[in-house]
């Protein structure tokens, strides 16, 4: 497995691959690799045939106050997770060379990327997109593989795929989750260990919502209302619960089965948490 950190030799890699008829998949990720980014490898692994993981921790999608800093960082375990799973290369470049010191070119997608996240979170799109779009013109991957787990920002990078005709398919991926129902993440590492056994009600809470559509329920403020007082507790304070159409999650007027979407942010003490599930 290649360990790459130029963007040039990311690119002469990928070119290579592409003259010899290989078809490339990326994987991009901010490390502190776990079962969800690998089940992601995974897909990649069978949909490609050169796997390409992005290890980069993005500085322009965090905000002034947010977790950049104390955000986990473990690029020798991430690179034997990704060696044992078959990866080809990881691409893990320092930020300048993703990012110009005086850099002044931004994607931003403007109106999915408005909602949920966005709404607590303004500049946190337009540094993914903005990221994505680099990663994508570095690697030139056939296809890319995203992870439910974050299903706005899949939403958003499929608006700026078919807006600005990247020729890339993206590829989506179901939420790993622990037994508990827990949606794995790198932030879950914040939790101590009684905080993590707690943080199941985010699951549980959804749950709750879905069990509701499925009785019938197509009424939004019932469906959100159930939701917000089941999570809601000492320890979690809600941010936002939506119900958004499942494939650009947008918010919806109607819960409709099969269409929608019930989307939840939390803060669970000083972690912000994200999950969702469809109905
Ligand atoms: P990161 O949070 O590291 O996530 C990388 C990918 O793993 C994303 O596509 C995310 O949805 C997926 N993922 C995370 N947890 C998952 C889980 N429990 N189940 C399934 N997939 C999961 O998302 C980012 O990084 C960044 O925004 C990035 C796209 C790399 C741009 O910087």
């Amino acid at each position: 497995m290649k360990i790459i950190s130029s963007a040039e030799e990311m690119r002469a890699f990928s070119k290579e691959c592409r003259r010899e008829n290989k078809t490339v998949a990326l994987v991009p990720t901010m490390g502190a690799l776990h079962a969800g980014h690998l089940s992601l490898i995974d897909i990649a692994r069978k949909s490609a045939d050169i796997v390409v993981v992005s290890v980069f921790v993005n500085p322009t999608q965090f905000g002034p106050n947010e977790d950049f800093a104390n955000y986990p960082r473990k690029p020798e375990e991430d690179f034997e997770a990704c060696r044992s799973r078959g990866v080809d290369a990881v691409f893990a470049p320092p930020a300048s060379e993703i990012y110009r010191p005086d850099a002044s070119t931004y994607i931003s997608e403007e109106q999915i990327s408005q909602n949920l996240c966005g709404k607590s979170r303004p500049k946190h799109f337009r540094g993914v997109t903005t990221v994505v779009g680099i990663l994508f013109n570095i690697v030139r991957p056939d296809k890319a593989v995203f992870g439910l787990k974050d299903a706005q920002q899949v939403a958003v990078i499929r608006r700026m795929v078919r807006d600005l005709f990247f020729d890339v398919e993206i590829v989506e991926a179901p939420i790993i989750r622990e037994d508990s129902g827990l949606a794995l993440s790198s932030r879950n590492a914040y939790l101590d260990p009684g905080e993590r056994e707690g943080a199941r009600r985010i699951y549980e809470s959804l749950l709750k919502g879905k069990a509701l559509a499925d009785d019938g329920c197509t009424n939004v403020d019932r469906i959100k209302a159930l939701v917000i007082n089941s999570v809601s507790s000492a320890k979690i304070r809600v941010i936002y619960v939506e119900v958004v159409d499942r494939l650009t999650s947008l918010p919806v007027q109607v819960a409709e089965r099969g269409k929608s979407r019930i989307s939840i942010a939390v803060w669970y003490g000083r972690v912000r948490l994200i999950d969702n599930i469809e109905i």
